[in-house]
């Protein structure tokens, strides 16, 4: 049951441990209060006692825990779970009353304030794994999905170690069905991270997810950009090239390969010694530095 928390909450053991703690005292300072707060009441008959204490402990609850949660360290966990329950209670009386057509709902309002990102990948997924690292415990954003086209793909072993859902993509569905729109919105896809993910984006998606699909590329676009420029390909033009550095770039999406507006450069150093093997080690050097935390910023900082 406990491992079971521990992923649904994606908290260490230490941290689960705080938290059940939290949830005693808090229920325990709760109920103390509550009582206390009953007894300014003048009310004999026991049916509307039992009534009026449990509407005191429900409002008082949410209170109790955030100032247990305070000193256990646990104030981020506790903010963000309070806010889940009233976005489950109000939320979706919300969508009962309103027109907003269904496709809006699911995109905007998932019962969640954790963004829930997909990260795309069709290779070793060292980026996807550097990401996962980096959200592990965060209370904003969490790995939900990741997608890949190719069943072989190392980023799909690093899914099933870490407990995260994963879903393969077919072509044909990919490029002329619904681009697995669908799929990622019933999952409560709010971002799209594209780590090192070899299909070109069908414009479906794009459209769907506007503004909220990042990729990262191992060259300084504009150059070493564009069809065929990937992995080793690219390093070996920037040595044949001469070039004397090279580095990442971390940009939005659009219909074009490698062409949507830039979020994050970062450049190391290209050395006539380089070969294209150790100029991509030095680019996931600075991949893995950059990449996390250029997405934490995207999604949290404003
Ligand atoms: C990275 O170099 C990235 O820039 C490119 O594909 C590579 C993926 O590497 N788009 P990994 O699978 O994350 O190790």
């Amino acid at each position: 049951m406990f491992k079971g928390l521990q992923q649904k909450w994606k908290v260490s053991g230490w941290q689960l441990l705080l938290i059940i703690t939290t949830f005693a005292l808090g229920g325990s300072l709760c109920g103390y209060s509550g009582r206390k707060i009953l007894g300014l009441f003048a009310i004999d008959s026991s049916l509307p006692r039992v009534i009026l204490y449990l509407l005191i402990i429900t409002l008082l609850w949410p209170l109790c825990v955030l100032i247990i949660s305070i000193p256990l360290g646990q104030f981020a966990f506790f903010k963000n779970y309070i806010n889940k329950i009233g976005r489950r209670i109000f939320g979706k009386r919300r969508q009962t009353t309103d027109n907003k057509p269904q496709e809006e709902t699911t995109m905007v309002h998932h019962p969640s304030s954790i963004v829930r990102i997909a990260i795309f990948a069709s290779g070793a997924g060292s980026n996807a794994r550097a990401i996962i690292n980096h959200f592990r415990n965060s209370p904003a954003v969490t790995v939900a999905l990741i997608v890949s086209n190719k069943p072989e793909a190392g980023v799909l072993k690093i899914a099933s170690t870490e407990n995260i859902p994963s879903l393969i993509i077919e072509k044909e569905k990919f490029f002329r069905g619904n681009a697995y729109v669908d799929e990622l919105r019933e999952k409560g896809i709010d971002f799209v991270v594209l780590a090192g993910f070899l299909w070109k984006v069908p414009s479906a998606l794009i459209k769907a997810y506007q503004n909220k699909i990042i990729n990262i590329h191992p060259a300084l676009l504009p150059k070493y950009g564009g069809k065929g420029m990937y992995g080793a390909h690219v390093h070996e033009a920037v040595i044949a090239n001469k070039e004397t550095e090279s580095g990442i770039t971390i940009h939005y999406v659009d219909e074009l390969y490698d062409h949507g507006s830039i979020i994050l450069q970062a450049k190391c150093e290209v050395t006539e010694n380089d070969t294209p093997e150790s100029l991509a080690g030095k680019i996931h050097t600075l991949e893995h530095l950059h990449y996390p935390t250029a997405v934490e910023t995207l999604l949290t900082k404003h």
